[in-house]
């Protein structure tokens, strides 16, 4: 059985922003789902070959100077004429580390996201303000949504 991809592209340049993207990983992987395999990388490294090959898509940023960071905006620059037509409704979720705000992350990566046609499965997931290990929880539910979503066949 060919088994569904997801990718998680996320740059980490913290502890926080580690742990987030490790809770997300964790929350996809603790559905324990046969058909699912999860893959997850630096923006940097990832070639627009690899993200041909995805059922479904989970972007993580911090906010920098009011837009994504620049680790997330080099993958996009690569990506984004090689895939353009070949990942509509491809679906896709984000999670933002933001200091204060995090507005402009988000809108940064949707402009992108829609100019490629993939399809947002929810609002992204803002983890703004003093560190909370609340958002852990939130990144973890993300992670799972999105497996059981393509799992079940909805996303
Ligand atoms: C160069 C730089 C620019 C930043 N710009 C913003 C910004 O525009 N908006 C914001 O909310 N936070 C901003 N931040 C804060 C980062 O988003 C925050 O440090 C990052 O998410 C890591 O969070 P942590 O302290 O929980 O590890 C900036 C941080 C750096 C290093």
């Amino acid at each position: 059985m060919t088994k569904k991809i997801i990718r998680i592209i996320a740059h980490t340049p913290s502890e926080n922003v580690e742990a987030m993207r490790q809770s997300v990983i964790e929350g996809a992987l603790s559905c324990n789902l046969q058909n699912i395999k999860i893959l997850y990388s630096s923006p940097f490294n990832i070639a627009h070959g690899d993200l041909l090959q995805s059922d479904g898509i989970i972007l993580g940023t911090t906010e920098n100077f009011g837009y994504m960071n620049g680790a997330l905006k080099d993958f996009f620059e690569r990506i984004y004429y090689p895939c353009q037509g070949l990942m509509e409704g491809c679906p896709y979720m984000l999670f933002i580390r933001a200091g204060n705000d995090g507005a402009g992350a988000k809108k940064s990566v949707e402009a992108i996201a829609s100019g490629l046609k993939w399809r947002k499965i929810q609002e992204p997931l803002i983890c703004r303000g003093p560190w909370n290990t609340n958002f852990l929880i939130s990144c973890e539910e993300l992670g799972k949504k999105m497996a059981l979503g393509l799992d079940v066949g909805i996303y």
